[in-house]
């Protein structure tokens, strides 16, 4: 078994923070207008979400002190970690941000007993597949039609943890995956 981040050098650029209930107007704008900027068809409301006391959202800035950039949203339920969203503003793609955000995921996920982390991708979406991909996450089963806009399917994709060593248990696919 490894460690979820072990083997990938440490992102020290990309400042990640856990936002609590009590951010600021201005920062949970900031998440909104980010969600916007990524997902034509899909609401989302950071203020919201963290009215949910199972609801964890992240946020990161490029470096410190800059404006947000990027956001996961998951929510932890029990000793399962689903991530329902992981986005970054266009411009700033391909700087590692979401490659942070979902790292900080992992980490929060080893150091609070979780078991399985999991979450749905459009199947037509290589850029976030190949995220998970890379982070050791295994395709679990196909959800047809799961996606209301588009009609889309969903493939899941999972992550076990042992809860108590917060290392990664060794999967496999259950079905096979592009790339
Ligand atoms: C998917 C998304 C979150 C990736 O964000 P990002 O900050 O650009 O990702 P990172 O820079 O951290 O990339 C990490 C790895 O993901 C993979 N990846 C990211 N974008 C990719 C792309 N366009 N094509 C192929 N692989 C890609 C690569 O393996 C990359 O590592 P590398 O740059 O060393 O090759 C971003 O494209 C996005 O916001 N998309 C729209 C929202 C979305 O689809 N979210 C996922 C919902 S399930």
């Amino acid at each position: 078994m490894k460690r979820s981040t072990e083997g990938r050098p440490p992102r020290e650029a990309v400042a990640i923070e856990l936002l609590p209930n009590t951010s600021s107007p201005d920062e949970l704008a900031a998440v909104d207008a980010i969600a916007r900027a990524c997902f034509e068809n899909e609401a989302f409301s950071a203020t919201e979400e963290l009215s949910r006391p199972w609801a964890r959202l992240w946020a990161a800035r490029p470096s410190e002190g800059a404006p947000l950039a990027g956001f996961l949203i998951a929510w932890h339920v029990a000793d399962e970690l689903h991530v329902l969203n992981v986005a970054t503003l266009p411009p700033m793609r391909r700087r590692g941000i979401a490659r942070a955000l979902m790292d900080a995921s992992l980490r929060y996920s080893s150091g609070n007993k979780i078991r399985i982390l999991l979450l749905e991708v459009r199947r037509s979406n290589r850029a976030a597949i190949k995220l998970y991909r890379d982070l050791d996450f295994k395709a679990l089963g196909v959800r047809k039609g799961y996606y209301a806009d588009t009609g889309e399917d969903a493939i899941e994709m999972i992550l076990a943890l042992d809860p108590e060593s917060g290392m990664i248990v060794p999967g496999r696919d259950e079905f096979p995956i592009d790339d």
